[in-house]
């Protein structure tokens, strides 16, 4: 622990030096999300959404972004006088990766007229090519927002799916979906979640938009639980009366549970995301100490101008409709 310590010392030090802030997504590693105040290194933590809006409002020369290379991206696009580094540009997604601009450009082509929402989970280049983005906390509402009686989702198969479920009851309208999976929630099948339902009856379920729909069904039958955001998810544990959960979202998240629920227990499978584990305490620092030398580009977020003004329309859109 005194090498952790030794380098979050480093870390806070050159953030005062460089004029830098970090935002942390909640699926970091534990040790990158402990706020600055209580000692840590983190000046925000939170879900996509409210990494979005930390970092379009953020005052620092320098932003480093602990999550993934999207999210970084997003920053940017809101944010793009300040310099935004990633410490890790390894530090991709699988749902991002499943979708290019020419893609979306094809399913234009294919269903004209139709709104396309692009999920915050893909590149600008795909964002350009959309109407709207969502992120897992305001896709249903933004879905159901629009008149038209189609929509094209992308590119998560099973979150539009799930989406597919509550929009079609309610107002009839059709999702065209994409192929894309994340690599993460795939994993929480109906098979892991009802063996553990079998173990835990008491439990209730926590399961993220992203994860396959016939798990979702399962999930919520018995002692109940959610299908939502990571912030549903942390709101439900807050509301909730039980006192034992089943976690069906990236492991990491079961840490930040525990620590901001210490009196309840969560049960939760292991599944890490191996995108945002390649953000570590030493890369952020090796980003930090860059800042200002030749080095400081291989962190550094660039994108074309025409194609950040093209995705921050969507972008700007959904942050108005929030
Ligand atoms: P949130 O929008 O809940 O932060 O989700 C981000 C993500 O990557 C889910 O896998
Ligand atoms: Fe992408 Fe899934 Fe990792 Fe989130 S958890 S960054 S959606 S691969």
């Amino acid at each position: 622990i005194a090498a952790l310590q030794e380098m979050v010392e480093e870390i806070r030090e050159l953030k005062r030096e460089k004029n830098a802030v970090i935002l942390s997504h909640f699926y970091m590693s534990p040790e990158l999300q402990v706020s600055h105040a209580d000692g840590g290194i983190a000046d925000f933590v939170g879900d996509s959404l409210g990494l979005s809006v930390a970092a379009k409002g953020a005052q620092a020369d320098n932003i480093i972004f602990c999550g993934v290379k999207f999210m970084a991206e997003t920053a940017k696009i809101l944010n793009p006088a300040k310099q935004v580094l990633l410490p890790s540009f390894e530090a991709g997604c699988s749902l991002a990766e499943s979708i290019t601009g020419a893609d979306v450009r094809k399913l234009k082509a294919q269903y004209p007229g139709v709104p396309v929402v692009a999920y915050i989970n893909t590149y600008a280049e795909t964002k350009a090519e959309a109407d709207i983005c969502c992120t897992s906390r305001n896709a249903l509402d933004i879905a159901r927002s629009f008149d038209s009686d189609r929509l094209i989702f992308l590119p998560d198969l099973f979150m539009g799916r799930n989406l597919q479920t509550r929009i079609k009851a309610e107002t009839g309208k059709e999702l065209i979906l994409w192929e894309g999976k994340c690599e993460v929630h795939e994993q929480f099948t109906p098979q892991r979640i009802n063996g553990l339902k079998m173990m835990y009856p008491e439990a209730q379920v926590l399961v993220h938009w992203e994860v396959p729909d016939n798990t979702v069904a399962d999930a919520l039958t018995g002692a109940g639980g959610v299908v939502g955001s990571t912030s549903d998810i942390l709101r439900f544990v807050g509301e909730s009366k039980s006192r034992q959960f089943i976690l069906g979202s990236e492991c990491d998240l079961g840490a930040t549970l525990r620590g901001m629920y210490p009196e309840k227990e969560f049960i939760v499978p292991c599944i890490k995301c191996p995108h945002m584990k390649q953000i570590t305490l030493q890369r952020t620092l090796q980003a930090l100490r860059a800042i200002g030398t030749e080095a400081e580009q291989m962190y550094t977020v660039e994108l074309a101008e025409d194609i950040r003004q093209r995705a921050l329309l969507p972008i700007e859109r959904m942050l108005a409709f929030s």
